[in-house]
């Protein structure tokens, strides 16, 4: 817990541009998918020796043939006014580059509270050293 906090105070401002970035998208994709009950978790975490950051919301999650390309530059599905296809892009950069890490994501099925959701969930997951 320490080496996670320690992580979050010496790197504030490049791993705060990432959780930014997902927020954003999750905001954007929970206003699209124009659901009344609107969620995001974020969930915190240590697993073995990694610090793992995990984003989840319950925006219908991204079709499957997009994945491979949402971390590409400039890969977008919004209108140019309203997204320039970098934020993935720069934040997989900064996740892998400065921080040795990862940056995956998967579409999840779960329950919240006994209702059904479906969502992307965002991990970033970064070695403690
Ligand atoms: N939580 C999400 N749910 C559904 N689709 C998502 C989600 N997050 C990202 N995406 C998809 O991934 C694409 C790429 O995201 P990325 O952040 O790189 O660019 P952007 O949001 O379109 O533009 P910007 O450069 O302004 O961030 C989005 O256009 C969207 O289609
Ligand atoms: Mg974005």
């Amino acid at each position: 817990m320490t080496k996670i906090l320690l992580l979050c105070i010496y790197s504030q401002n490049e791993l705060l541009q990432v959780v930014l970035n997902i927020l954003n998208n999750a905001k954007d994709a929970l206003k699209e998918f124009r659901l009344e009950d609107r969620k995001i978790f974020i969930t915190i975490y240590q697993e073995e020796n990694n610090a793992v950051i995990s984003i989840k919301d319950n925006a219908g999650g991204i079709p499957e043939k997009l994945l491979p390309k949402i971390f590409d530059a400039y890969f977008t599905t919004k209108h140019q006014s309203q997204g320039t296809g970098l934020g993935l892009y720069m934040s997989y950069q900064i996740i892998t580059n400065r921080f040795g890490g990862m940056i995956d994501v998967i579409n999840e099925e779960y329950l919240y509270h006994g209702a059904k959701y479906k969502g992307a969930n965002f991990k970033i997951i970064i070695p403690l050293g």
